[in-house]
């Protein structure tokens, strides 16, 4: 019976462009579902992507657009890569699909009633104007680590997943299947993290904070925590389709979401009642000139733009030959070019149209009907070599072993020297490229997976179908007779244009900030507005409420600025806000819009108007 292989990518945010990251996964995870596919199993390969959240809900709002119609248009962008990159996904899931939500809300139910959630306060260091909480390991000399500004001391009423009490069963899983996470160093890195005392996970947010999440059925003022939610798609979607794929065979991810998959993930399933994937598998990471890729450093690598200009099955055989599964690699497009040329343009290419040309020489361009008479079959343990590196998640080796084979036989080609031999051996010449062809046959079986565009055009030249032949019996398969074309450039050699290289990094002095363009700053309304009233916030010493005039309206705002200014001190000042911030609701008060203030050594000047203008008066 075949084996089942199901295996997923991470669902990705829709608030990014897809980039090399996203496309080294989904690509990796698309060659290994193929060689699964090679081998017979029965295979479901799943992706999608992660659509709810904060940072969703802040794109939408600067977009003005719904947070649906936002997801529905950034969709689209992964999904055009992924059909260009030749993905082949059976399942593509969004987490704002019903089934999703519905599914999200039955386990948080089932949890509930199971007395393996429960409610409690939730306190930590809350930014006003990035809207969330640190905790204070995260704070950077006290303030808040993503926008620098002051943070106060917030508490919460929230849900929690009683993770804690899963840990001594955690780590016994982990230690029972040296499996369960791969490669080991990760394993090791879960199992030190683990040595610590494992606390319980806060899995709500409340509304008025965070809309934009599934909301959680037994408490209406709160949806689910965005991780607990995106985890779960990887049971949603195969229960979807009738059940009989879960547990997952393989969790491919990057080694940033390590401990979300190795930690939160099992727990959340154990304590579902259900079972465990096979193996966590993290990769490692794409470095740009050893600098992470981030957009403020401009060295963001474009998928698309790269399989334009060398082709995709180029792109994704540099993808999966270039970096060793498991740890990190640098990007350059030097390399790419270094590699197309020498193992696709030389090996694999030349072997092809040499071939073809030897053909064209001795046999009128048609395939010979007898191969040599002593050749074993074609590599049957070269290929069993590859199944168990591919069974061993050891992509890197399998296709070195494949490469090496094939240089193999552009060695025996060499040694053959055919273009001599035929002059006096015309019969055993056909004999030599007839073997020869079935071998190249095969190798461009086993790169089929990498290169499924490439392999098949290389297969239909010898007028067969990719690999719908296992590799033992291609040697019948190939049709004596079959006309070859005239010539075969498969993978014309390129030249490296430096001018397309990814931007260079700065050097560590330059400021890291990224630009905005026009659009995105008129988005952003600032105004004038005249402080009537302020008084302190009950509980929160670096926080003030402050009573505003906007010509047209008198609204409340909530600041960090109570260690700076004295409430009586501040009525009739003028000052400047962002007027259209999404309203929050900070220690119970609906604060409408944020204070602009210069910071100064650790103090903070409130920005005003250098003469009088009105309440209201915009500002740009
Ligand atoms: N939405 C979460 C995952 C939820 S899974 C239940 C998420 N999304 S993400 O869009 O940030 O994608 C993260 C993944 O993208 C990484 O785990 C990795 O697979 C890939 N990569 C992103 N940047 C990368 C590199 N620079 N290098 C290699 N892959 C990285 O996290």
């Amino acid at each position: 019976m075949a084996e089942k292989f199901f295996l997923t990518t991470p669902i990705y945010y829709v608030n990014d462009e897809p980039h090399l990251g996203h496309a080294y996964t989904t690509v990796i995870a698309d060659i290994l579902t193929r060689f699964h596919r090679l081998f017979g199993d029965r295979v479901f390969f799943l992706t999608g992507t992660d659509e709810h959240g904060q940072k969703v809900a802040e794109a939408a709002v600067k977009a003005g657009r719904s947070p649906q119609d936002q997801c529905d248009i950034m969709v689209q962008r992964f999904q055009a890569v992924w059909e260009k990159l030749d993905i082949s996904h059976d399942d593509f899931i969004r987490t704002t699909e019903e089934r999703h939500t519905k599914y999200v809300q039955d386990v948080l139910q089932k949890l509930w009633d199971d007395n393996e959630i429960y409610e409690a306060e939730y306190e930590g260091w809350y930014c006003v104007p990035e809207e969330r909480f640190w905790t204070e390991k995260d704070l950077i000399e006290g303030n808040c680590p993503s926008c620098g500004r002051e943070v106060s001391r917030l508490s919460e009423k929230n849900y929690f997943f009683r993770m804690g009490k899963y840990q001594d069963w955690l780590i016994g899983h982990l230690k029972q299947n040296p499996r369960f996470i791969l490669p080991e160093t990760r394993r090791n890195e879960i199992l030190g993290f683990l040595a610590k005392p494992l606390g319980d996970l806060c899995i709500s947010r409340p509304k008025e904070r965070l809309a934009w999440g599934i909301p959680i059925p037994f408490a209406p003022d709160f949806v689910t925590y965005v991780w607990f939610d995106a985890l779960l798609n990887y049971v949603t979607a195969p229960e979807s389709r009738g059940g009989g794929w879960w547990p997952a065979t393989v969790h491919l991810i990057g080694k940033d979401i390590l401990t979300t998959h190795s930690v939160y993930w099992p727990t959340m399933l154990k304590a579902a009642g259900l079972e465990l994937p096979e193996t966590i598998l993290s990769h490692g990471w794409w470095l740009v000139e050893d600098a992470k890729m981030s957009k403020s450093l401009g060295n963001v690598v474009k998928p698309l733009a790269l399989a334009d200009k060398y082709g995709v099955d180029a792109f994704r055989f540099f993808l999966a030959r270039e970096m060793s599964l498991g740890l990190d690699a640098t990007f350059s497009e030097t390399a790419l070019v270094n590699r197309y040329n020498s193992e696709l343009a030389n090996d694999l290419g030349n072997l092809f149209s040499r071939l073809i040309k030897l053909l064209h020489q001795f046999n009128q361009g048609r395939i010979p009907a007898e191969g040599l008479p002593d050749k074993a079959d074609p590599p049957t343990a070269v290929w069993d070599r590859v199944r168990s590196l591919i069974n061993e998640y050891r992509l890197n080796a399998a296709l070195d072993e494949i490469m090496t084979y094939v240089r193999s036989l552009n060695k025996a080609v060499e040694d053959a020297a055919p273009w001599k031999a035929g002059k006096t051996d015309p019969e055993g010449t056909n004999r030599f490229l007839r073997s020869a062809l079935e071998d190249l046959a095969a190798a461009a079986c086993m790169l089929w997976p990498v290169m499924p565009g490439k392999m098949t055009e290389l297969l239909a030249a010898l007028n067969l179908k990719p690999c719908a032949s296992p590799l033992s019996s291609l040697k019948r398969s190939l049709s004596a007779g079959h006309l070859l074309p005239e010539k075969a450039s498969l993978f014309p050699r390129v030249k490296y244009e430096p001018q397309s290289e990814a931007p260079k990094t700065p050097a560590p002095s330059a400021p890291e900030i990224p630009l905005v363009t026009i659009d995105d700053f008129r988005r952003i309304q600032l105004r004038v507005a005249r402080i009537v009233g302020a008084q302190a916030v009950p509980g929160a010493d670096k926080l003030l409420k402050l009573e505003i005039d906007l010509g047209t309206e008198k609204r409340t705002l909530v600041a960090g600025i109570a260690k700076h200014y004295k409430p009586e001190d501040l009525p009739g000042k003028s000052i400047v806000i962002v007027a259209n911030l999404q309203p929050a609701k900070i220690r119970g008060v609906e604060s409408k819009g944020m204070l602009l203030a210069a910071e100064d050594d650790g103090k903070l000047i409130l920005i005003t108007p250098e003469s009088e203008a009105h309440p209201g008066s915009k500002i740009g």
